[in-house]
């Protein structure tokens, strides 16, 4: 069933004779797919020991039941590899215009001093993005952090405002605009509050970087009311929002059936691109050694269920898992019976690791679509409001798996 995973990052075959679909219709194909295919992607193979969809797949389920750990490693960022039949599903709608690359402006190579590398290759690759016409605006950096966006696109001299919350990335930010003598203002200040509407207003171009869940949604919001005339978003952490359920922006997004709360929200974030093998290797060690538990203590209470512990759990030290274990039974309150062989309850947590691993790799098909779901709900929104809209990815996903861009004039 495998194919050999031949490239790095997640890279979509290319389809050659098919344009894009305009947006509407993008967006009506992705929803009708995420509905109809709901039990392929709604659920939790970490918690649930039978996912409903494998008695309709049972040929698919055992045999991602007996692949190893390295299979879904080597095929978690593109799934589709692994499961052509079901991947042939959603590629169809997979597909968005290219956005255009632009030569980027020379900038005095010690103004990158001091930021991350992979921070600022995003931050170019943004740039890249925003057509050199966009020269002359007065900028608005949404959640800012330190400003090294806005102050890569306003310098030399542009006027730029950045709005973000945490005062010593303010503190930073300012430090930084005077040393490149940036005409800039930090004002310290929350976005989602009515005194962040003044700063917003006084810019005619607004570009966020990673704003997450409310933070993006807030700002597409302010178009209905300011007369902004150009915005980039890069949006991420869908999930971080204060409502139960996602509030759809556009008028197609608010009429369909598909109600997203925060945990399938998660989804999208849910591949990991930028780890490293050391961390990979003690995240699975913690992952397997839950699952280890979760089979023991099933047995010590004689309850089938699954027993949330909370996530200082995979940060307790200690060395060994008999110990660990005994240490979360004790956080339960629940009286653990002797263990016969921790070893082989030990290897049960791994096999079953590799299981919920491979089995997330069907889950795994929808994370695009119900990101690219997400973004056309913000791009039709945008359209509403008279912007004519370009949705594409700023960077390939081994730099962030949050690459999406939202490009809009008005
Ligand atoms: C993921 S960081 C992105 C920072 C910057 N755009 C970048 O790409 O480097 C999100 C930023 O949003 C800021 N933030 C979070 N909540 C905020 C709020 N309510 N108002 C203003 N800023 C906020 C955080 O402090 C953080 O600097």
């Amino acid at each position: 069933m495998g194919e050999s995973n031949k490239g790095a990052g997640a890279c979509y075959p290319q389809r050659s004779c098919l344009a894009p679909l305009p947006y509407d219709e993008h967006f009506a194909a992705l929803d009708q797919l995420l509905r109809v295919q709901r039990p392929l992607w709604d659920n939790q193979p970490f918690t649930q020991q039978t996912l409903s969809w494998e008695a309709d797949y049972p040929e698919l389920s055992a045999w991602l039941r007996a692949q190893s750990l390295e299979h879904a490693e080597k095929y978690q960022l593109e799934p589709w590899r692994a499961l052509k039949g079901l991947g042939s599903l959603f590629l169809e709608n997979m597909y968005l215009t290219p956005l255009t690359q632009y030569p980027a402006k020379p900038l005095p190579e010690a103004m990158t001093r001091g930021i991350p590398g992979r921070k600022w290759q995003q931050i170019e690759s943004f740039a890249s993005c925003l057509p050199p016409d966009w020269q002359g605006s007065r900028w608005l950096d949404w959640c800012a952090g330190k400003g090294h966006l806005g102050r890569r696109l306003a310098w030399p001299d542009d006027s730029l405002c950045c709005i973000e919350h945490d005062a010593v990335l303010v503190a930073a930010g300012k430090q930084l605009s005077q040393q490149w003598k940036v005409q800039a203002s930090h004002p310290h200040c929350d976005a989602l509050g009515e005194h962040a509407v003044t700063h917003v207003s006084g810019s005619d171009t607004w570009v966020a970087l990673h704003a997450c869940g409310d933070l993006h949604t807030h700002l597409l919001r302010h178009t209905s009311t300011q007369s902004v005339r150009r915005l980039a978003v890069a949006p991420c952490c869908y999930n971080r929002i204060r409502a139960d359920h996602y509030q759809p922006l556009s008028k197609l997004g608010r009429a369909s059936a598909l109600k997203l709360d925060r945990r399938q929200l998660g989804l999208p974030l849910q591949a990991t691109v930028t780890a490293g093998a050391g961390e990979v290797r003690k995240r699975n060690r913690i992952m397997a050694w839950r699952l280890g538990f979760d089979a023991l203590q099933r047995q010590w209470r004689g309850v089938d269920e699954y027993l949330p512990l909370p996530s200082p759990a995979s940060h307790w030290q200690h060395d060994t898992f008999p110990d660990w274990c005994l240490a979360a039974a004790a956080h339960k309150g629940i009286q653990p019976r002797p263990v016969s062989d921790w070893q082989v309850a030990e290897q049960a947590g791994w096999q079953r690791l590799a299981q919920v691993r491979n089995l997330e790799l069907v889950q795994g098909l929808f994370r695009r679509p119900l990101e690219f779901w997400l973004l056309l709900d913000m791009a039709l929104f945008l359209q509403e409001q008279g912007f004519s809209v370009q949705l594409g990815e700023f960077c390939p996903q081994s730099l962030t798996p949050r690459n999406l861009l939202l490009l809009a004039e008005r």
